[in-house]
């Protein structure tokens, strides 16, 4: 499987095209709609979410409600477009006002290395699609992926386990559901009810202070049967593509599995899960600290994966900065900017890890038809209980 993305921040539209996916498989625009509206939500977000009501369109790959294994092309259109025809245009002009040039680079973002790279004079040749409204499609893809992999009896969730230093101290829950159920009603999308009124004050603290924050959110999959990726090849380790994944968001800079970093300050027989068997189960490990996933592959326990969001670039108590043109020194100020968008990003790790796992999965087993792929999982796992 594969997709590419497409689409400015204030221009038409965003567009992902999709391909590999099974042919058969249930799809409707609303369990697209459904991941979209979760990554609008979250306290801290910004006026843009409340501008954009994101829906999508399916234009092609999809009939009566089930894929054709032709590409599959989504389409979320941008609201705010309307305000910038003119400045967004793919027509020419020589209006300096309809351009709207920016020649100030905002620290933490990529406008000036973007800038420096692709020879722009106007930054919001960069910043129109560095920003992270480009992960509304890719969301969009993970959805798809999600609904791929809700066939295969494997569940994907999420939750925020910090923010701005404060740490959910409620690590249990009965059921990956529960844990849907409880984050998808809490404003952080956090379990600990008790965090997560400080972790709301403490962005409301932070917009205040005109600053951003970040903090760590946690994927957890249930459900992968075991031997998924490889350890053959450092480009087929499951690991590292779901690493890649985390990293590839905007505004992650770090990624942990199981323990995580916890596993350089303690002695191997803390960190390693021992093997266990028994009649019925087969294989499975007494503990997993190391996250479901050992030699680059899935073990058959849950995925556990969190990553690490900086905060927002964008301040509006300014960070100084240097005009390109003028080379004068400037404190940059700001348009309209999320303080903390972690309980968002939450979702588009969530989505982001469940487009890898598909992929794998469809890359592993004969993919080209949802009954043949459903009944080799099927086998897979079998296979592993009776091994
Ligand atoms: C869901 C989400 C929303 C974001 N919203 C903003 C925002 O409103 N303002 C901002 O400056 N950065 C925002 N970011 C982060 C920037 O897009 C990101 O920091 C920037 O593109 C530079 O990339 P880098 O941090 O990965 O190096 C957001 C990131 C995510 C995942």
């Amino acid at each position: 499987m594969r997709y590419l993305t497409a689409g400015e921040s204030h221009g038409p539209q965003l567009t992902t095209i999709i391909e590999g996916l099974p042919a058969g498989m249930p799809l409707l625009a609303e369990d697209i709609d459904k991941e979209l509206a979760r990554r609008q939500k979250g306290h801290g977000r910004g006026r843009r979410m409340q501008i954009e009501k994101d829906t999508v369109h399916i234009t092609s790959g999809v009939r009566h409600g089930a894929t054709l294994a032709s590409p599959v092309a989504l389409v979320v259109q941008n609201d705010d477009w309307k305000h910038w025809t003119k400045i967004m245009g793919a027509e020419p002009t020589d209006d300096e006002e309809v351009k709207r040039v920016i020649t100030r680079p905002r620290p933490g973002h990529a406008d000036l290395n973007g800038a420096l790279k692709y020879g722009h004079r106007d930054m919001r040749n960069v910043l129109e699609r560095s920003s992270a409204r480009e992960t509304t499609v890719r969301v969009a893809a993970g959805a798809v992926a999600k609904k791929l992999l809700s066939c295969l009896g494997i569940k994907v969730a999420s939750h925020v386990v910090e923010i701005g230093g404060i740490k959910s101290e409620v690590k249990a829950y009965d059921s990956i559901e529960s844990l849907a159920e409880i984050t998808e009603n809490s404003p952080v999308r956090c379990l600990d009810p008790v965090a997560e009124k400080k972790m709301m004050q403490a962005i409301d603290d932070a917009k205040a202070n005109g600053d951003s924050i970040g903090g760590i959110v946690e994927v957890v999959v249930e459900g992968m049967p075991p031997g998924v990726g490889s350890y053959v090849h450092y480009d087929r380790k499951l690991d590292s593509k779901l690493a890649a994944a985390i990293v590839s968001i905007n505004a992650f800079k770090g990624v942990e599995f199981g323990i995580g970093f916890e596993a350089a300050r303690k002695p191997g027989s803390e960190v390693h899960d021992e093997i266990e068997w028994s009649e019925g189960e087969g294989f499975h490990r007494s503990t997993n600290r190391l996250g479901g996933l050992e030699g680059g592959m899935s073990t058959g326990m849950p995925i556990i994966i969190r990553g690490v969001m900086k905060p927002i670039p964008t301040l509006y108590k300014p960070l100084q900065s240097v005009d390109i043109d003028s080379k004068e020194a400037f404190t940059a100020s700001i348009e309209r900017s999320d303080s903390c968008a972690v309980p968002a990003a939450a979702v588009v790790a969530e989505n982001a890890i469940a487009w890898e796992l598909a992929a794998a999965i469809t890359e592993q087993f004969y993919a080209d038809r949802l009954d043949t792929l459903i009944k080799s999982i099927e086998d897979q796992r079998a296979y592993a209980r009776e091994f």
